[in-house]
């Protein structure tokens, strides 16, 4: 009964019965023929704004007044099927485990999930191309896989919408379960500066509030549900990332919220029994020039003509990441507010070393909120942390806490290097990648592994054959070669059948289980220019001592920890037993997930997909004879761009391309379906919101000063800090600074704003979920 568990089947109805938003759609979604041109004279008078803003309604007006143009609604639906067979986890999206339905999410059928909105587009059942592309989005969003991601032009180009107040939820007391509170109250209570005590939210629009932000949550890129749950809240960890994280949560519009329309109003009652109403808002991200109506807008942005395809695009900007520099979004520094000055620190905090002051002056604090989203940070990212762990031996630091806040991944290799940083002779693998098996990926297989049988495996300067450069990134560097990678053995594949399979699973069929060969030369290619610490040229680090003992090592998270980062968790977890601490989620008792995002090890951008069989098609075969018979298989079902044509500018659009199997589990589940607790959870409380070190500070009582935070699980036996440490001239030095760090904030420097914008950026990295 493929068609009864279809996509969204539990999540989209749980909204529904929770929250105004599909009643909306039904209100206003029938089109209103001025809203447009209202829009378009509003963004006129604004003038030169940056980013002019609308009423959320009118927006809303003006988007669902956009016919359904149906001939293309089909067109897209086609183009996008050839991506979604290299999404790697459709099976078990359709059939999971047991405890993944009960404790995370429902099942959903893509394929199946596909097929319906294809017939409700058949039979003109969308009111309008925005309830249309809305339901795409929301099939590849439904499936909570962080790489598995699309949206169309209708639901992203034209505008973002937007709650203007940003929430947290916190504890009173750090045991009590938590409550909603508005950001902007906590921040002015903290600093001392109002005439009445914060109160917590309690009602929504009139709903329970908690049932109103839970239902609210899922339409977030997480899986896990208290992961879900605290992205929809400002965060000082993803404020600090800027216009690549999920700013100030989804609520007020960060991240995912930006294309959920929140309603024209947000009412919040509150337990002193004040209620507050707030206008809701859109961005306007184009120009609404000569836009009179729906038809009009479509015309103008949606009928594929002025596409902002990426296709068109060099190659290299198609490919891995390579070591040469491009564009970031900003050379100059990215405001952390809340975060005390570093030892050490990328320039857009990426990653940073602290250490803490007083009775905590035996802690260093490694913060990591990415593992790379930029080209250009590739080379400060990894030495940072070399730097950091020096400096913080040499001062006598004992006890590292690890802070993975907000950590969407980023470069797959700079998650590896992290871990084998922290443990120099530690095995660099704890579990398996494999990919769908399919047409596809076979002829990909094959023809990449004879043609790479031609060229050697070697670094090339770009400088000097830019050719023979790109050859060497996207097809001898490949996992499509069966020389790249290693088998379950660690040992090259003799072939690449042995490496393709298939091997059937859970009614599909995927390739050999491989791991990185990280030894390999080839290394820089896949990692934006690095090598990874103990191998190749790295190798004398396995004669390095290992900074920290690995129970003097604690990681901290916000469930916010995807693809990279869940792939450094399980080498942390697994190969070294360090405890994870998991902070906030729902207003539940109970311990929660400390990786609650997508742990698939690897997405694959569409763009690239494209680039990989095109190249194949043209570059990899010998004759004119070859060439057509290559394009009349699979591969050849890659050149429409309709799915370019039709993406809303400045997304990613991504499938997840490798499964991450964990080496001990003879089922082969792709760990995103394993349900694993943390060893402890702790609360958010007030302080936490507005200074980072007092969540650093709670970690390192509850792992190692014998004052547990835990509300659940805990971190017995670890306690092994000593009772108080002798302050070096050193330490109150830092201790002073520290001090003169907090009395210098202020709430000015809190922005209770925060856009998330990846345009400009190098959207191909291959180990993120983006925003
Ligand atoms: C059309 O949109 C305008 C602007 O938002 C609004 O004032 C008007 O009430 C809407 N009419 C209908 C029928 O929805
Ligand atoms: C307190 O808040 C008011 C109004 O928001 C502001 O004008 C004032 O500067 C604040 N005072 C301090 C000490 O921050
Ligand atoms: C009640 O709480 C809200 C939210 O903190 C606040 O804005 C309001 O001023 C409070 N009202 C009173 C009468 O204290
Ligand atoms: C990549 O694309 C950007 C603009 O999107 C362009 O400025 C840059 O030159 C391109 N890089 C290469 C290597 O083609
Ligand atoms: C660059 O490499 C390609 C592929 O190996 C080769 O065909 C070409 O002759 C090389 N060009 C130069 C200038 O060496
Ligand atoms: C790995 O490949 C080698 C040959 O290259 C083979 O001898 C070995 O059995 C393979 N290991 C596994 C687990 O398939
Ligand atoms: C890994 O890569 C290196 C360099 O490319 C190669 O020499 C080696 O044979 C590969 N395999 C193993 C098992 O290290
Ligand atoms: C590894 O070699 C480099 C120089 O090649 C040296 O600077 C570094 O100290 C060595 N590391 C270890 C752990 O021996
Ligand atoms: C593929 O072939 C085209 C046309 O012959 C050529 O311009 C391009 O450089 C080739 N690309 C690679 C990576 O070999
Ligand atoms: C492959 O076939 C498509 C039509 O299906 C055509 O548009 C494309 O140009 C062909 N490519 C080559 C290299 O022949």
């Amino acid at each position: 009964m493929v068609l009864s568990r279809v996509f969204a089947a539990a999540s989209v109805a749980a909204i529904a019965a929770a929250s105004p938003l599909q009643l909306q759609a039904r209100q206003y979604g029938t089109g209103n023929a001025t809203a447009c041109a209202q829009v378009a004279s509003s963004v006129a008078a604004q003038g030169a704004t940056p980013t002019p803003s609308v009423d959320a309604q009118l927006a809303y007006n003006c988007i669902t007044s956009v016919p359904l143009h149906k001939d293309a609604a089909l067109h897209l639906l086609a183009g996008v099927v050839p991506y979604f067979k290299w999404q790697s986890s459709t099976a078990w999206l359709e059939d999971p485990p047991e405890e993944y339905e009960e404790k995370i999410q429902p099942a959903i059928d893509v394929w199946g999930g596909l097929e319906e909105i294809k017939a409700k587009v058949e039979s003109e059942e969308y009111a309008n191309e925005f309830e249309f592309g809305f339901a795409l989005y929301t099939l590849l969003q439904s499936t909570h896989d962080g790489h598995f991601v699309y949206i169309p032009d209708v639901v992203g180009t034209v505008f973002n919408w937007a709650r203007p107040v940003p929430l947290v939820s916190v504890s009173a007391d750090g045991k009590e379960l938590p409550k909603p509170y508005v950001y902007a109250d906590v921040l002015a209570e903290s600093f001392g500066n109002v005439s009445f005590t914060p109160s917590a939210v309690t009602k929504i629009d009139g709903e329970d509030a908690l049932e109103y932000l839970e239902a609210w949550s899922q339409r977030g890129s997480l899986q896990d549900r208290d992961a879900l749950y605290n992205n929809v809240f400002y965060e000082l960890a993803t404020v600090s990332l800027g216009p690549t994280g999920s700013g100030i949560g989804t609520f007020a519009g960060s991240g995912r919220g930006k294309w959920v329309y929140p309603g024209p109003e947000t009412k919040l009652e509150f337990e002193n029994g004040t209620t507050v109403t707030y206008t809701n808002v859109a961005r306007v991200l184009v120009s609404m020039e000569g836009v009179t109506d729906g038809e009009s807008l479509y015309q103008t942005y949606f009928s594929g003509s002025q596409g902002t395809s990426t296709v068109e695009e060099s190659p290299a900007n198609s490919t891995t990441p390579t070591p040469s520099a491009s564009a970031t979004p900003s050379a100059t520094s990215i405001p952390a507010p809340g975060y005390p000055p570093a030892v050490y620190k990328e320039q857009h905090n990426l990653i940073g070393g602290y250490f803490l002051e007083d009775d905590y002056s035996d802690i260093a604090v490694l913060s990591v909120p990415s593992f790379v989203s930029l080209t250009s940070a590739e080379v400060d990212f990894q030495q940072v942390t070399e730097k950091f762990l020096v400096a913080a031996k040499a001062a006598g630091k004992t006890k590292l806490v690890i802070d993975v806040q907000a950590n969407g991944g980023g470069t797959i290799l700079q998650g590896y290097d992290l871990y084998k940083q922290l443990f120099p002779r530690g095995i660099g693998h704890a579990a398996f990648d494999r990919f769908r098996a399919f047409e596809s990926t076979q002829l990909l297989s094959e023809y990449q592994s004879r043609f790479a049988d031609t060229l050697p495996r070697q670094l090339i300067d770009p400088d000097v054959n830019e050719t023979l450069y790109d050859l060497e990134g996207d097809i001898i560097a490949s996992p499509f070669n069966y020389k790249s990678d290693l088998n379950a053995s660690d040992e090259n594949f003799p072939s690449w059948q042995a490496k393709f399979g298939p091997h059937e699973r859970h009614g599909d069929k995927f390739s050999s289980l491989f791991h990185w060969n990280l030894s390999d030369v080839l290394t820089p290619y896949n990692s934006g220019g690095i090598y990874v610490h103990g191998y190749a040229e790295l190798a004398n680090y396995t004669s390095a001592p290992q900074p920290f003992a690995n129970e003097d090592i604690v990681v901290v998270t916000d469930g916010y920890c995807a693809s990279t980062c869940t792939i450094f968790s399980e080498l942390m977890r697994q190969r070294q037993g360090v405890k994870y601490i998991s902070l906030g989620g729902r207003a539940k008792e109970g311990i929660t997930q400390a990786v609650g995002g997508i742990k698939g090890t690897n997405n694959y951008p569409w763009t690239y997909i494209q680039y990989l069989t095109q190249l194949t098609i043209t570059n990899l075969t010998t004759s004119e004879d070859e060439v057509a018979k290559l394009n009349a298989t699979e591969l050849g079902d890659y050149w429409d761009n309709v799915v370019f044509e039709r993406q809303a500018p400045g997304t990613s659009m991504n499938v997840n391309f490798r499964d991450g199997i964990r080496d001990t589990d003879e089922s082969e589940t792709p760990l995103q379906f394993v349900y694993e607790p943390a060893d402890c959870r702790i609360l958010y409380t007030k302080a936490m919101t507005v200074d980072v070190t007092a969540i650093w500070k709670a970690v390192a009582d509850s792992a190692f000063g014998g004052k547990s935070h835990c509300v659940a699980g805990s971190l017995g036996g670890y306690n092994t800090r000593s009772a108080k440490r002798e302050l070096s001239a050193e330490d109150r030095r830092l201790s002073k600074r520290m001090h003169a760090w907090r009395r210098e904030l202020r709430p000015e420097q809190y922005p209770l704003d925060v856009y998330t914008d990846l345009k400009g950026l190098d959207l191909d990295r291959q180990g993120i979920m983006w925003p």
